[in-house]
């Protein structure tokens, strides 16, 4: 099935990295020499997709003077600058939310959602490999996590799981450690039927006091089932600095030029 959208939703508050996320945001931090939201985009071309929703906020303008420039210079991205947009989210009020502020640049079809603080280093594109399994139910992303680390994640209840995908039978923002039906979590990217606007209008806050894309996710599993992808790759928290630290060491060892940095480091020879 043909994905042309993708929603960034990119209007969060970034509070792990207080205080640099007061200027900067939490999206345009680097990985060496590229912002995360660069990455996200880069995965989103390599899937084929056509156009690009950003939700942005006050503070976040520094993403669209990124995109400016980058579109400028077509060794980055060959691509056209009307295939670009930017709606405003007034205030922070979560994911769902943010999501939810895209509804009137979508239209009747289904599209993808990507966090870029979720950084997947692979040679293939997640969300494009998503796509090629995409059947219409909802699907995001999922990996296992440490059973200790449950309360970061949503967590699917798990109905009956093939090789790369989970069928969900409901779906969990947040559960305890003692609570969680499983440790497939769900990470950022997603994609979507257009029916989701409606149900995320409805919504209440939920963990958090935030509209998770979650609780919609579980809202819709009878009518559009929840479909966990079990993606290649590795996979960082970028939102934290454990993960964005991590991310760092992982492309810097990738790199033939910047590897003996990191070796020396660990050797105590810088
Ligand atoms: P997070 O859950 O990591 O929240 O958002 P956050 O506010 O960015 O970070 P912390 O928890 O305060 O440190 C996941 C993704 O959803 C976006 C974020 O920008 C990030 O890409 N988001 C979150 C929004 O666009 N709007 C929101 O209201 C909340």
């Amino acid at each position: 099935m043909k994905i042309s959208k993708v929603v960034f939703p990119v209007g969060g508050l970034g509070k792990r990295f207080f205080p640099i996320t007061g200027a900067i945001p939490k999206e345009m931090l680097g990985i060496i020499d590229k912002p995360l939201i660069h990455y996200a985009f880069e995965e989103a071309v390599a899937a084929g997709i056509e156009e690009f929703i950003f939700v942005t906020r006050h503070g976040k303008d520094s993403i669209e003077d990124y995109f400016d420039y980058m579109f400028s210079h077509s060794e980055y991205f060959n691509i056209k600058m009307g295939s670009v947009c930017y709606v405003r989210q007034n205030e922070p009020l979560g994911l769902g939310h943010a999501v939810l502020c895209a509804k009137n640049l979508i239209g009747n079809e289904p599209f993808a959602v990507m966090s870029a603080d979720d950084f997947i280093s692979h040679d293939k594109s997640c969300i494009g490999e998503m796509i090629k399994f995409y059947d219409g139910s909802n699907m995001a992303a999922s990996m296992n996590v440490p059973r200790q680390d449950v309360s970061k994640y949503g967590i699917l209840d798990v109905d009956c799981e093939t090789d790369r995908l989970v069928v969900a039978k409901s779906v969990d923002e947040k559960p305890s450690v003692e609570s969680a039906k499983s440790t497939h979590a769900i990470v950022g990217r997603y994609l979507l039927s257009n029916e989701i606007f409606d149900v995320l209008s409805r919504l209440k806050p939920g963990a958090g006091g935030e509209i998770q894309l979650t609780d919609a996710l579980l809202e819709m599993i009878p009518s559009h089932g929840l479909v966990g992808f079990k993606f290649e790759g590795k996979r960082f928290d970028c939102g934290s600095k454990e993960g964005l630290l991590s991310a760092i060491l992982h492309v810097a060892h990738k790199s033939e030029n910047l590897r003996h940095v990191v070796e020396n480091f660990y050797k105590g020879e810088s």
